[in-house]
């Protein structure tokens, strides 16, 4: 979070001007977050999905790699509460040309925009915008470092499944080593008092993880025995300069988290997976399909997650935010 407060800031949990990662909030943040986009969920479930919320606001989807899930999630949320929303990808877009992301966005400041929502391949590339423009900015990931509303939805899905996070084991399988979402989440889990594993190849594995306090399990059957969430990362073959692991299907067969595995689980397991999946790599279709699966309850999670860092960004706070939800044009 940056200190500056040129815009919003005035959001009742003392966020600033940004959301740029997890690993500076405190827990009554990230709860209150969490508490925030509890009544923004209804929303979703109603025929005229809208509320003026963020009316007359101005929003600037720079997604400068591929997404899915979070872009979309975004702009469902920014339309859901009324704001105007641009998308601008690589392609098409004068980065393609060698525009800086500086430039890129103080020719955006100079339109008159009031947010953005950045997704870049570099670590720190949320921060150096958050820092050089007055406009609010969320972090939608940045290269490996962070994806803190990714780790605020897995958080709110954990918590509507089991009712509190404090004292859940939760153990992310997989990709540790190039994954940003890993890394949110072990802040956000943490800091809310979860108790935290991590597993998968040595090659995958952070060297000094275990100093963040999170225990480092070899085997994803030891892992499945421990845990009571299971947090599947998919293999980020685009991030990889070396062989980390020998092939997919070796991979498949030492970790891949599959019914065989899960059955002898000794209680209900819930497996989360923040997308997109490799199925038959690191999670079978058994799984993902099952009835131990929330990976679709985290998307749709997603959208309410979003809209409440949104209306809070904007200086909206969360005891506003029930009555905000049922303001009418
Ligand atoms: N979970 C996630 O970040 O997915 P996308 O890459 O599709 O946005």
């Amino acid at each position: 979070m940056t200190a500056t407060t040129t815009n919003g800031g005035a959001d009742g949990l003392g966020l600033g001007k940004d959301l740029t990662g997890l690993q500076h909030l405190t827990r009554d943040q990230i709860e209150g977050i969490l508490d925030t986009a509890e009544p923004f969920k209804e929303i979703s479930e109603r025929r005229i999905k809208k509320v003026p919320v963020l009316r007359g606001k101005t929003i600037v989807n720079l997604f400068l790699e591929p997404s899915t899930r979070t872009r979309i999630s975004f702009e469902f949320a920014e339309k859901r509460l009324s704001a105007d929303t641009v998308n601008i990808a690589s392609s098409g877009s004068s980065v393609e040309k060698g525009e800086s992301l500086v430039d890129t966005a103080r020719n955006l400041e100079a339109m008159r925009i009031d947010m953005v929502v950045i997704r870049h391949g570099s670590s720190g590339a949320a921060q150096f915008l958050a820092d050089r423009i007055p406009s609010n900015v969320i972090n939608a990931g940045d290269g490996p470092h962070e994806h803190p509303t990714q780790a605020l939805l897995d958080l709110l899905t954990i918590r509507d499944r089991f009712g509190s996070i404090a004292g859940r084991r939760v153990c992310i399988v997989g990709d540790v080593r190039h994954s940003r979402v890993a890394r949110s989440d072990i802040w956000g889990l943490l800091r809310c008092g979860a108790e935290v594993a991590v597993c998968g190849p040595k090659t995958l594995i952070p060297m000094g993880i275990e100093e963040l306090g999170v225990t480092v399990i070899s085997r994803v059957e030891e892992a499945i025995e421990w845990a009571e969430v299971l947090y599947v990362l998919r293999l980020q073959l685009e991030r990889m300069d070396a062989g980390f692991v020998p092939s997919l299907r070796e991979y498949n067969r030492v970790f891949g988290v599959s019914r065989a595995r899960l059955e002898r689980a000794p209680e209900d397991i819930a497996v989360l997976h923040p997308g997109p999946m490799n199925r038959g790599v690191e999670i079978d279709s058994d799984v993902a399909d099952g009835p131990w699966s929330l990976i679709l309850p985290q998307v749709t999670n997603g959208v309410a997650v979003r809209m409440a860092v949104l209306y809070l960004l904007a200086g909206g706070s969360p005891e506003r935010a029930e009555s905000a939800k049922e303001a009418r044009e």
